[in-house]
């Protein structure tokens, strides 16, 4: 094993210590960028269906697609923690199937571990997976693959009794033995609650200030992605605007016979 690359032991003891960064990632050029200014996790999301893919959600994609994204993905880092998203129907069908889908992950694929999204429901497979030798990252509040239950992409844990359920499966998921958390779309107090409440990582996105980590979709902070945006996206550059640019730059001097130059041909 390369002697850089990171551990999930790693990442939990930078609880309390150091900020976790982690962000998306779905091909081997992003991803080597990603890795190159050192962030600690980099995810294979499920969202490369509503971003890349172009789908309107996460539903729309499955084990095979996911594995060729994530070996994309692991060609470009040596150093961040990879994570494979399970997707869809990849881990709810039965603990046998989500071990053999998550074990795709490791084998053919490169990744160091998988994310599963999901509390209590799912206590039994997760145990499954993390006895079998696969760290496992849990998820909870706003899970997009559960939004056809939920009614939409509501923020979650606003009402007392959604609040407490999602304070019990961060209980649960860290008795499980999963290795950090996922907080996805939730208030940041509450955020905050299950962060001090829980001795492992919590890793934020749209849950405010006071998770151990963030995580974010990577078109989404690069502008590529269209609007809206959920509230908490901030643009760090308009991508999008500048692929265009460049484009019809391209495109008009094609037209104009101004490309290929002399320097330009053999
Ligand atoms: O698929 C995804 O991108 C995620 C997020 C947590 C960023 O699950």
């Amino acid at each position: 094993m390369n002697k850089n690359k990171l551990t999930v032991p790693d990442i939990i003891k930078k609880k309390g210590r150091e900020k976790i960064t982690a962000i998306t990632a779905y091909d081997s050029l992003i991803a080597g960028i990603e890795d190159k200014i050192g962030f600690d996790i980099i995810l294979v999301g499920d969202s490369v269906s509503n971003t890349l893919l172009g789908y309107e959600d996460t539903l729309r994609i499955g084990m095979d697609e996911m594995i060729i994204f994530a070996k994309a993905v692991s060609k470009g880092v040596k150093r961040a923690l990879l994570i494979g998203d399970m997707p869809f129907m990849s881990y709810q069908i039965s603990k046998e199937l989500a071990l053999k889908n998550a074990a795709r992950f490791i084998s053919e694929s490169y990744m160091d571990a998988v994310k599963i999204e999901g509390g209590q429901e799912f206590k039994d497979t997760i145990e499954f997976i993390i006895k079998s030798g696969i760290p496992v990252l849990g998820h909870i509040g706003l899970t997009p693959q559960f939004y056809l239950s939920f009614g939409g992409y509501r923020v979650r844990g606003k009402k007392e009794k959604e609040r407490k359920k999602l304070l019990e499966d961060a209980k649960i998921l860290e008795e499980s033995g999963v290795f950090a958390i996922v907080l996805e779309g939730m208030p940041e107090d509450l955020a905050k609650e299950i962060t001090e409440n829980v001795s492992i990582p919590t890793i934020g996105i749209g849950a405010g200030r006071f998770c151990d980590g963030q995580i974010i979709v990577v078109y989404d902070i690069l502008g590529l992605t269209p609007e809206p945006h959920p509230k908490f996206v901030k643009k760090y550059i308009n991508l999008r605007e500048l692929i265009e640019k460049a484009l019809l730059e391209y495109k008009t001097e094609v037209m104009e016979g101004k490309y290929p130059e002399e320097k330009h041909i053999y």
